[in-house]
């Protein structure tokens, strides 16, 4: 069902700021930054190896990234498997008892589908299910 790491999602509070850390200091591919409306949140993007980081900075205090710093702090918030088909991807978790967040997939960055489970049924992991945009 899942055929890699697509990513893992860190909140910051400050893209500006953090950037400069993944892509001078540890030498990461650069692949832009865009504004994830439904989500409150500006999203950059750097390539290591097959799989990316996704720096998360809130764009309002109500964002649920903006939640999640305060509580917690800057740092890992999530983690992504990419798969090949998200609705069916969505259907076996269900069918397995599984909670979702998301039982319907929504717009990610890039064109992508994504859907979060629910953390109570991955182990206090927030994780996203991701299929790659065409
Ligand atoms: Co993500």
């Amino acid at each position: 069902m899942l055929t890699k790491i697509n990513h893992i999602g860190i909140a910051v509070t400050s893209l500006d700021d953090a950037i400069p850390f993944y892509r001078d200091a540890l030498g990461m591919s650069f692949a832009g930054t865009e504004e994830v409306v439904e989500q409150k949140v500006r999203v950059a993007m750097l390539h290591v190896g097959e799989s990316m980081i996704e720096l998360l900075e809130p764009t309002s205090e109500d964002s649920p990234v903006a939640r999640f710093i305060e509580k917690n702090g800057a740092g890992i918030h999530h983690i992504a498997y990419e798969v090949e088909d998200i609705e069916a991807a969505i259907a076996t978790l269900l069918a397995s008892g599984n909670r979702m967040i998301d039982e319907k997939p929504r717009h990610g960055a890039h064109g992508s589908s994504i859907a979060f489970i629910h953390p109570k049924s991955s182990k206090g992991v927030l994780t996203e299910l991701c299929q790659a945009g065409h």
